[in-house]
């Protein structure tokens, strides 16, 4: 999380508030749509003769790229489109790269449809306007606090584990979800003491395991605190991880405590972060986007250079490889705890590593990014390694009906794939 806020935000000609125009909601071209359309507001006058030069584009931009479908593998005819208007790599292709997933021991998957979240959507934005905290820097942005709120509020369950409060904007999103739940938090700091310097949230019916009564969620003894809060059965217990340890590591403190539905915020990409995550364990060769080439000539390392030039947290192959072409988890290393520790691991090691995660999993469930970047304006993540968001780029009139137009832009620059298991004992 660290490093996804210190980085600063690409300053943007487009990124002005107030400017925005509706009227390329539906075109293919839209990226490059808008911006123009917000650039001819400052130039009034020639305004007729702009739009008359932007549609004569479009038209030849669109019979363009008809004539070259097909040449290559990577989302061609976005690619020929956007190196025509000189910003290849800035367009929002999303998956185009691949997006791996972890496979589940019965292809199970979650019961919730899109409908349900833009629905879901709708009804979050009015209640995340009302947050406590308004500048969550170094903590949950947007569309992790919407993923989180759905999936509590969907499962309905009875007692909620939290690890990782910082100032309590997490506590505060499982709270709203789940007015009557019981929450537990486990954090080393309590988050009263971030009252004294400015926004915090504590709740006033959660138990903090925090400060001096601070205890690691693998140290906990859960079968006695279970039975202390009354919960007899696991599977109503709903367990958010945003600590930045070891998803693997949580995920078999987890499993052996008997809890079944997970939340991981920082779902990191391979060659990235500072903790090995689901996403990264379970990036092999056979999964679609699964796997890497370190080789300098391949298609992908042209694809990883040129995108980077506009995507933040966009990783090369030179970042993506360590040491003996090592590319898995981060350079062939398992991070833990915010990269305090680090260890190589053998490729053998890390496939093994997926297989055992594999043997466990129900359900692997990856949050789409809320909204395009276009309607986002977010310069962090690439697109190519993310599913379609849920509001796709083009739609603004949608974008703004949903309120979504009235939030900061900062608030959009934290998606890292959250992710929703859930487990049970290999075999099961
Ligand atoms: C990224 S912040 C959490 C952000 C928060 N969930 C939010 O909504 O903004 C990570 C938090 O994990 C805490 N932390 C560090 N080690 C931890 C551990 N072993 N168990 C639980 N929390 C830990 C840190 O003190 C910090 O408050
Ligand atoms: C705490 O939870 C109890 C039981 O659900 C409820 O009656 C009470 O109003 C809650 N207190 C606060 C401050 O929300
Ligand atoms: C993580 O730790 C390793 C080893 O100490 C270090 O080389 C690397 O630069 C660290 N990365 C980050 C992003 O802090």
């Amino acid at each position: 999380m660290l490093e996804r806020v210190l980085s600063t935000r690409r300053p943007t000609q487009f990124s002005e508030e107030g400017d925005e125009d509706d009227e390329s909601k539906t075109r293919k071209n839209v990226t490059f749509a808008m911006r123009a359309t917000k650039q001819m507001s400052k130039i009034g006058f020639l305004w007729p003769f702009l739009l008359l030069f932007l549609l004569l584009l479009v038209i030849s931009v669109v019979s363009h790229s008809r004539n070259i479908v097909c040449v290559s593998s990577y989302g061609t005819e976005s690619y020929s489109r956007m190196s025509f208007f000189g910003i290849d790599g800035l367009d929002s292709d999303f998956g185009s790269l691949g997006v791996p997933w972890c496979r589940s021991k019965h292809g199970r998957t979650v019961e919730w449809t899109s409908k349900d979240l833009l629905q879901g959507l709708e009804e979050f934005v009015p209640i995340y306007e009302t947050r406590p905290i308004k500048n969550n820097m170094y903590g949950m942005g947007f569309d992790h606090s919407f993923g989180l709120w759905f999936i509590a509020r969907w499962l309905k369950p009875d007692l909620m584990i939290e690890s990782g409060a910082f100032k309590g904007h997490s506590t505060w999103v499982l709270r709203q979800a789940m007015p009557d739940a019981q929450i537990l938090s486990l954090t080393p700091r309590h988050p009263e003491k971030y009252l004294k310097k400015g926004p915090a949230y504590v709740d006033p019916n959660c138990t903090y395991f925090a400060g001096k009564d601070f205890i690691d969620f693998g140290s906990v003894d859960w079968e006695s605190v279970m039975k202390k809060y009354g919960i007899t059965d696991l599977n109503r217990v709903l367990v958010f991880f945003d600590d930045h340890q070891n998803e693997l590591k949580r995920l078999k403190q987890a499993l052996k405590a008997g809890f079944r539905h997970l939340v991981f915020e920082d779902n990191y990409d391979t060659g990235t972060g500072d903790h090995y995550s689901l996403r990264q364990i379970c990036d092999q060769f056979y999964i679609r986007g699964g796997g890497h080439s370190c080789f300098a000539d391949s298609d992908e390392a042209r694809i990883r250079t040129k995108r980077k030039k506009f995507w933040e947290k966009a990783v090369d192959i030179e970042e993506l490889c360590g040491p003996g072409e090592a590319w898995w988890g981060v350079r062939g290393q398992m991070r833990d705890d915010f990269n305090h520790s680090n260890k190589a691991i053998s490729y053998a090691e890390h496939f093994q590593n997926s297989r055992f995660v594999e043997s466990v999993l129900d359900v692997y469930w990856e949050l789409p990014p809320v909204a395009g970047p276009s309607l986002t304006h977010q310069t962090r993540y690439d697109p190519a390694r993310v599913q379609t968001p849920l509001v796709e780029d083009g739609r603004f009139g949608f974008f703004q009906r949903l309120g979504l137009t009235r939030l900061e832009t900062s608030v959009f620059n934290g998606y890292t794939q959250m992710v929703y298991l859930e487990i049970s004992q290999p075999g099961s």
